[in-house]
């Protein structure tokens, strides 16, 4: 049910919802990076533990992790390793080891230096997948750079990384190129709605049997699997072949992914994440007319900017109920309050703090510091605040 004191509010509604790509203010904004030219290879190596293994004695098993631990740090230099667990997420595999480097050798020596470990013998290989970074043959217009970029792996801090192989149908390559290219146009268009998802494209004709291998970096899986849905809608969809087994992978340090798999503890309890503040220029103020509301970005995360009252708020653009979009939600404002009302199952929120009003969201939204500086907004993080159970809701 609704709150008779909201309800009985002057109500405003936020109608302009337009996409803004905003210029991520010099502090957050990635570095120039030279242009490269050479391919690296991928590795994507998915292991499973044999359950004879969770029977040894503690003290062996935790021997066996520091033995795995050292000898793949050990190639640290010489190649990109980054651990990922997989357990909880599938039955057949536990861990991934995805491996970037400049020639197949390491890969190699990688492979074997992990199989002659005394935990190398209780490792199985579930499923591994080669491939090799390129540039793409299709134009990818509103940013020429990314085809370059492509040429090197550059993992971002995200917390779940998506792979799969992926295979197209013959007819594909068939098409003329031009034709293939509106399709993809179409297919990226679709890619630019969800920023918070990193694709990372690898191509593996000759190399292995797929064509490519795909993997998508996001801390909001949600999102992964809206986007694959929509893609499901396009065109291109039509000419896939294969595009499974789909592998969800929770990024870990290598010890932690080791821990996951049970036996002792080696990995060292984690310190508090130290609050990088992070600012971006989103909108001039005459772009957001009062009552109106429109979608920002910051750090790769919606954010719903409101202009109501007299002053901008900017709160995260997902409900926490079912994550309905709250930038088109319906507004109220008194003296007390603005609140904003989410279009898809009612629940309000308080702009100012983020807290549950009313309906049926049980938790809050994250908000943001909003400073309007020369007539330009910009929207910023706020330090992580502890809020007691209490404190979640002011109903
Ligand atoms: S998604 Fe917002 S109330 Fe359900």
């Amino acid at each position: 049910m609704r709150s008779p004191r909201v309800n009985a509010k002057r109500h405003v509604m936020a109608q302009d919802t337009t996409t803004y790509r905003p210029q991520v203010a010099p502090a957050a904004a990635p570095k120039p990076r030279a242009r490269a030219t050479k391919r690296q290879y991928v590795r994507f190596a998915f292991y499973t533990i044999d359950p004879q293994w969770r029977r040894l004695p503690a003290e062996r098993q935790k021997q066996h992790k520091l033995e795995l631990v050292e000898i793949i740090e050990s190639f640290n230099r010489r190649m990109l390793l980054r651990p990922y667990s997989l357990m909880g997420t599938r039955a057949d595999i536990e861990l991934l080891l995805w491996q970037v480097a400049e020639s197949l050798e390491p890969i190699q020596e990688l492979a074997t230096a992990i199989l002659s470990t005394s935990i190398g013998g209780y490792l199985r290989l579930s499923a591994s997948y080669l491939s090799q970074t390129k540039r793409s043959i299709y134009e990818i217009r509103d940013n020429p750079d990314e085809d370059i970029e492509r040429l090197i792996i550059s993992p971002s801090d995200a917390k779940y990384l998506f792979v799969y192989p992926f295979i197209k149908t013959r007819p594909w390559y068939r098409l003329p190129l031009d034709e293939r290219q509106a399709i993809m146009d179409e297919h990226i268009r679709i890619g630019r709605k969800y920023p918070a998802v990193k694709l990372n494209t690898t191509y593996s004709f000759g190399l292995d049997d797929q064509e490519f291998v795909v993997a998508f970096e996001t801390d909001e899986p949600s999102d992964f699997l809206d986007l694959v849905q929509e893609l499901r809608d396009t065109e291109s969809s039509m000419y896939t072949l294969r595009d499974t087994p789909l592998y969800s992978c929770i990024r870990m340090t290598l010890a932690e992914s080791l821990d996951a798999l049970g036996g002792p503890k080696i990995a060292k309890p984690r310190q508090a994440e130290e609050y990088v503040e992070a600012w971006a220029e989103v909108a001039a103020v005459e772009d957001i007319a009062e009552g109106m509301a429109r979608v920002v970005y910051l750090n790769g995360q919606q954010v719903a900017l409101f202009h109501v009252g007299g002053r901008f708020y900017a709160i995260s653009n997902r409900c926490s109920h079912a994550r309905g979009p709250l930038s088109e939600g319906e507004l109220s404002l008194s003296d007390e309050a603005c609140i904003v009302t989410c279009p898809w199952h009612f629940a309000q929120f308080d702009l100012e703090t983020g807290k549950v009003v009313d309906g049926v969201a049980s938790a809050p939204v994250p908000t943001y510091q909003v400073e309007v500086r020369d007539g330009v907004v910009y929207v910023g993080t706020k330090p992580p605040v502890q809020l007691s159970q209490a404190d979640a809701t002011s109903r």
